[in-house]
C-alpha cells in the first residue's frame, strides 16, 4: 500500500516546524511528507530533516501549488499552519491578512484534483471568541474583535463549507522550545525570559486570561487526528478548542517563567488591559479550558509541571 502524503502548509513557522519534527519522529515515518514555505528555503530545517520535500508557495496568489502537484502529487492530508499570525500585522494590513489567512488559493488547488478525498486540518485561534467571559466551548458564539480573529473565522467558514473532511483546531497561545530554524517572531516564554533576565521592569496584564498549550501537545493532537482518520476511514468534521488546563493571566505566565528561571518577580508590574490605550489587544483573550463537550471526539488534558515539560494525555469521548 502506498504511503499517505502529508503536506504541511506553513512548514517554516513555529508550529509547522515542530509538526514536521513530530511527523518525522514517528517510527518508520509512515508518510511521505512535504511542506511549503513562503519567504526563504529553510536550510537548517532541510539539513535536519533531509527526507522532506520543500516547495515555495504564495497563499495569496496560489503560485507554487502546481509545482507541488507535479513533484509531490495530490496530498491525502493537508495541515494548514500558514498564516499572518501576529494580530498587530493583521490590523496594519487587513487585505493581506484575509488573503493569506483564508486559504482560498490552497482550497481551489486541492479541489481541482479529481478524487477530492483530502483531510484538511486547519489551525484557528481562540481569538474567534469575544473574550468577555470565562470558559468558552465550541458551541459559544464567535465574535472576533480584531482583524486576525475575523480572518481566522472567515477561514473556518471556508474550510468547513468546501471540504467534506476537516478538523479545525482553535488553539490558545502556543509555547515551547525554539524551532530548528529559528522563527523571526518573538515567542511568549522566551520573550518573558529574555526581558526579565535583563533586569528590566515589565508590565503584564493581570486581567486577561489564556490557556497556554505546549507545542508538542498540539503536534500530538494533529498526529492523532491524522492516524485516526487514516485508520478509521470515516468522515471527519471536527471543531475543537485546544488549550492547556490552566487558565492564566499574563502576570501569572510571567511569574511562572520568573520562578522557573530564577528571575526577580518584583520586575513584573501588574497593569489592567483596560489601561492599555492601544485597543488592538484588548478584549481578545478569552480563556479556553479543556474540552468537556461530549460532542467533540477528543479531549486534551495537560498537566503543566514546574520542573518539566507538560505531560499530555488524550481521552476519547464518544459522540452523542
Ligand atoms: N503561535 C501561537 O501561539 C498560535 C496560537 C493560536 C493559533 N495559532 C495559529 O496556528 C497556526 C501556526 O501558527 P505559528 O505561530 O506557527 O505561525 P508562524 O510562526 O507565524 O508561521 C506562519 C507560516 O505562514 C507562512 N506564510 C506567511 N505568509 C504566507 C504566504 N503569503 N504564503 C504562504 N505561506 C505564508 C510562513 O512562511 P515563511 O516563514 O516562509 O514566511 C510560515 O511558515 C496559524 O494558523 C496561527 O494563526 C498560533
Amino acid at each position: 500500500m502506498r504511503k499517505k502524503k502529508v503536506l504541511v502548509v506553513g512548514g517554516t513557522g513555529y508550529l509547522g516546524q515542530h509538526l514536521l519534527s513530530g511527523l518525522s519522529e514517528i517510527d518508520g515515518v509512515p508518510y511521505d511528507i512535504a511542506f511549503t514555505y513562503h519567504s526563504f528555503a529553510p536550510e537548517d530545517l532541510l539539513g535536519a530533516l533531509p527526507h522532506l520535500l520543500a516547495f515555495q508557495v504564495d497563499l495569496k496568489s496560489g503560485q507554487g501549488f502546481d509545482t507541488v502537484a507535479e513533484n509531490f502529487g495530490q496530498p491525502d492530508i493537508v495541515v494548514n499552519c500558514a498564516a499572518i499570525s501576529v494580530p498587530r500585522a493583521c490590523e496594519i494590513d487587513p487585505v493581506s491578512a484575509f488573503s493569506v489567512n483564508v486559504p482560498t488559493a490552497l482550497g481551489t488547488w486541492l479541489l481541482s484534483f479529481e478524487g477530492r478525498n483530502t483531510l484538511f486540518i486547519h489551525l484557528s485561534t481562540d481569538q474567534v471568541y469575544e473574550g468577555v467571559k470565562s470558559f468558552y466551548n465550541e458551541e459559544n458564539e464567535t465574535i472576533p474583535v480584531n482583524v486576525y480573529g475575523k480572518s481566522k473565522l472567515a477561514a473556518e467558514q471556508y474550510v468547513s463549507e468546501k471540504f467534506s473532511n476537516f478538523a479545525i483546531l482553535r488553539s490558545s497561545i502556543i509555547f515551547g522550545p525554539q524551532t530548528i530554524s529559528p522563527v523571526p517572531k518573538s515567542l511568549p516564554v522566551q520573550w518573558i525570559d529574555a526581558t526579565l533576565s535583563e533586569g528590566r521592569e515589565v508590565e503584564f496584564f493581570h486581567d486577561e486570561f489564556r490557556c497556554p498549550v505546549y507545542v508538542k501537545d498540539v503536534v500530538n493532537v494533529i498526529i492523532t487526528l491524522i492516524k485516526t482518520w487514516i485508520s478509521e476511514g470515516k468522515q471527519m468534521q471536527l471543531l475543537l478548542n485546544v488549550g492547556g488546563p490552566n487558565r492564566v493571566s499574563r502576570v501569572e505566565m510571567a511569574e511562572t517563567v520568573a520562578e522557573i528561571r530564577g528571575h526577580k518577580k518584583s520586575l513584573i508590574k501588574r497593569v489592567s488591559a483596560s489601561s492599555e490605550t492601544d485597543k488592538i489587544y484588548s478584549g481578545l483573550f478569552g480563556d479556553i479550558v479543556q474540552n468537556e463537550n461530549l460532542e467533540s471526539q477528543w479531549v486534551l488534558v495537560i498537566r503543566w509541571q514546574k520542573d518539566q515539560r507538560p505531560g499530555a494525555q488524550y481521552k476519547k469521548w464518544s459522540c452523542k
